[in-house]
């Protein structure tokens, strides 16, 4: 089976990347003028350990550099992007907090990380009682709207980190969202759960929230040495055509490491290409429209 260039490497076909298309290179974006109000993006897939998180982490350290103001938003109780950039999720207000009690001011939840423009709002374990105390709210799948209005005129962006499910809370993410990001494991049976995924989506967008986009979906942990890599991106770009994003995450063992020092990749390892993809994503990004 033919996958990326092997079979167009005529003298004048330009060279592809393993999204069949050109490998491009996308601008440095021009700093913004003026700042907010946020675009808010759900980092969605109900599958654990395809790289919501590490995306999450070091999409918006990529756009801080880029002189955007990035606000992560932890929502997955087991904490790891609050790990991931070294925040306390001990003792500090909680998005389940916010969630919980509507009176509390968010922005005293947020900490600075050691990415200039990138803050945080943490998680914890406290998170996975959330969907059982909100299930009897009115507009129960509102409530973090709601929390991020508060502040979404102080950022460019927020990110929320989803957790692996698709319930109440990865629907109140999709419900305060304007668009989705959908990372996906280079894994043979990685496609079967985006049906799942996309149903839900189409759901919230006919019911809860109609301006829903789907930004994209990011193949990640990608090993263009296998043959299997390289059939499985095949089969994610004949399914999803455009929406597959042209940058590609390859699996590279800096994304661990600069989570156990609680930094993101762009500060552990600069000039790695570990970084340098994930500034290539948030210019893509910026080069779709899909962040100002
Ligand atoms: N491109 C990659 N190459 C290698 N390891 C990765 C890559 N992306 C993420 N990881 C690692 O895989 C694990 C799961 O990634 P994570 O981002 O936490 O996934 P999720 O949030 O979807 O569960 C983490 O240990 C992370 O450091
Ligand atoms: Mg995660």
């Amino acid at each position: 089976m033919s996958t990326s260039n092997e079979t167009l490497t005529g003298m004048e076909a330009p060279a592809l990347g393993p999204t069949r298309r050109p490998a491009r290179d996308f601008a440095v974006p021009a700093p913004l003028k003026s700042h907010g109000p946020a675009r808010i993006i759900a980092m969605c897939n109900q599958k654990g350990g395809v790289g919501k998180t590490t995306t999450s982490i070091n999409l918006g350290a990529a756009l801080a550099e880029y002189g955007r103001r990035v606000l992560a938003v932890d929502f997955d109780p087991q904490g790891a992007l609050s790990a991931g950039l070294g925040v306390d999720n001990h003792d500090a207000t909680t998005i389940y907090d916010l969630l919980l009690n509507p009176r509390l001011d968010p922005r005293d939840a947020i900490q600075r990380t050691s990415t200039p423009g990138l803050d945080v709002i943490a998680a914890n374990i406290d998170l996975s009682a959330a969907e059982v105390h909100l299930v009897n709210e009115v507009a129960r799948e509102q409530i973090l709207a709601r929390v991020l209005r508060k502040v979404a005129d102080d950022y460019d962006l927020i990110l929320v980190d989803c957790q692996p499910s698709l319930g109440l809370l990865t629907v109140n993410a999709l419900t305060a969202a304007h668009g989705v990001l959908i990372p996906l494991e280079s894994e043979f049976f990685a496609l079967r759960g985006v049906a799942l995924l996309k149903e839900t989506i189409e759901k919230v967008q006919d019911r809860l929230n109609p301006a829903l986009q789907l930004d994209g979906i990011l193949v990640t942990m990608y090993d263009s040495r296998t043959l299997h890599a390289r059939e499985v991106m095949e089969r994610v770009v004949d399914a999803f055509g455009e929406t597959v994003l042209e940058t590609v995450v390859r699996r590279t063992v800096k994304f661990p490491d600069a989570s156990v020092a609680g930094v993101p990749v762009t500060q552990f390892a600069p000039d790695h290409s570990a970084a340098e993809v994930y500034r290539q994503l948030a210019r893509e990004l910026i080069h779709r429209g899909a962040i100002a």
